[in-house]
């Protein structure tokens, strides 16, 4: 273990002192581009993918292996909705250290973007904001290239509502959603319903307890036991949110994922040196408050008839612990990986061992909640 944490001390160095700053001269979406086409060349041969885990994988720990509804994670951390779109990277994320990861957000037709740019970077507050608006090949494609895929790690099909003025109507929207579904049943290992994109042009209408239920009876007809998380957005009210668990208590929902990208504008965590764009949501340390609360308030809430995936902000083992710590059962980061490097994800699982030690957990489990 010693050997692996110097190896990660020093990729963690070599990353930002040397390659980030590269990195952060160039547009951020072109960027993110160049690394799923460094990541889809890596995942494509045996040997590439043998180096990249000696470089960023660490041996799977017992403590962090849990097995809910019959997916097994071997570790907690996963790969958040929106890094890999199109579904390019399923070969190599296993390889990085990541124990699951969620693809799209997939809609049922093809979008290509909002227009103008699509990402921008906050450094002083350590955040992104983003405003694709879903943009992706589409749900036939992207099915395509995964049917008869073996997956090394569980991989979530991440479903949104195709971005058109069509599917403002929630009829239209609900089919939208269920046609996805449909074509993923046999792929995904579980379900992510994406109902808190901030970028799209009809707002998040599946907040709404109506709206929400209609979709959900849409789910349930369709037969599947695999499970299915709802991600949320951050933004939410208590009174929304328990509304939303409410709805959620009558149907086919395992689990949330806690959360999406924040529309806030006022938050206390944006540093003033950041310049932050009218439009898209914001991710990272900004969003991290709002998402440990929500989790607490999802955790005590639910009582335990929900699993919680937490994502915001998460950089390190120490954050990743204190969401499990407030309820959290798995994790997922995006902007934790592009400002701390890819060998982040090892340093969470050695850390997490040590945190659960030192405080005298046997396995990641007993300490879910425990500070809620
Ligand atoms: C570049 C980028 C694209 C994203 N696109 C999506 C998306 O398509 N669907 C989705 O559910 N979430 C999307 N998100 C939100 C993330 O999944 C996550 O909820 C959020 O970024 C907070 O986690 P983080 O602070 O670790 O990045 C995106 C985030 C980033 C950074």
């Amino acid at each position: 273990m010693r050997t692996i944490e110097a190896r990660n001390m020093v990729l963690g160095w070599l990353y930002r002192t040397l390659l980030k700053p590269i990195f952060f001269i160039f547009d951020p979406e072109r960027v993110h581009e160049g690394m799923i086409r460094f990541g889809t060349v890596l995942g494509s041969f045996r040997l590439t993918r043998f180096i990249t885990s000696l470089l960023f994988a660490s041996p799977n720990d017992p403590m962090l292996r849990q097995v809910f509804m019959n997916v097994v994670f071997e570790n907690p951390i996963g790969l958040s909705g929106g890094f890999d779109k199109n579904a390019v990277t399923t070969r190599i994320m296993p390889e990085v250290g990541f124990g699951f990861m969620e693809v799209g957000s997939v809609t049922a037709r093809a979008y290509e973007g909002n227009p103008g740019k699509h990402l921008w970077r906050m450094p002083a507050s350590r955040a992104l904001v983003i405003n694709y608006g879903l943009k992706n090949i589409g749900a036939e494609a992207i099915s395509r290239k995964l049917d008869r895929q073996i997956f090394d790690i569980p991989v979530s099909i991440n479903i949104a509502k195709t971005n058109c003025r069509e599917t403002n109507d929630v009829a239209i929207g609900i089919a939208d959603y269920v046609e996805t579904f449909k074509k993923f049943l046999d792929i995904a290992s579980f379900f992510t319903i994406n109902i808190s994109c901030p970028n799209v042009t009809s707002g998040q209408p599946f907040h709404e307890p109506e709206n929400l239920n209609r979709l959900l009876i849409a789910l349930d007809a369709v037969p599947t036991e695999k499970p299915i998380f709802i991600k949320i957005s951050p933004d939410l009210t208590r009174e929304q949110l328990d509304k939303i668990l409410d709805i959620a208590s009558q149907h086919h929902v395992d689990g949330f994922v806690c959360t999406n990208l924040s529309k806030r504008r006022d938050l206390a965590t944006i540093n003033p040196k950041d310049f932050v764009p009218g439009v898209g949501g914001i991710s990272g340390k900004v969003v991290e408050p709002l998402t440990d609360e929500q989790i607490a308030y999802v955790y005590r809430r639910s009582q335990g008839r929900f699993l919680i995936i937490g994502v915001g902000g998460i950089f390190s083992a120490e954050d990743a612990y204190r969401k499990i710590r407030l309820g959290a059962n798995l994790l997922e980061l995006i902007t934790g990986m592009i400002y701390q490097g890819p060998q982040l994800m090892s340093e969470i699982q050695l850390g997490l061992v040590q945190l659960l030690k030192k405080d005298g957990f046997t396995h990641v489990s007993q300490a879910v909640g425990i500070d809620t």
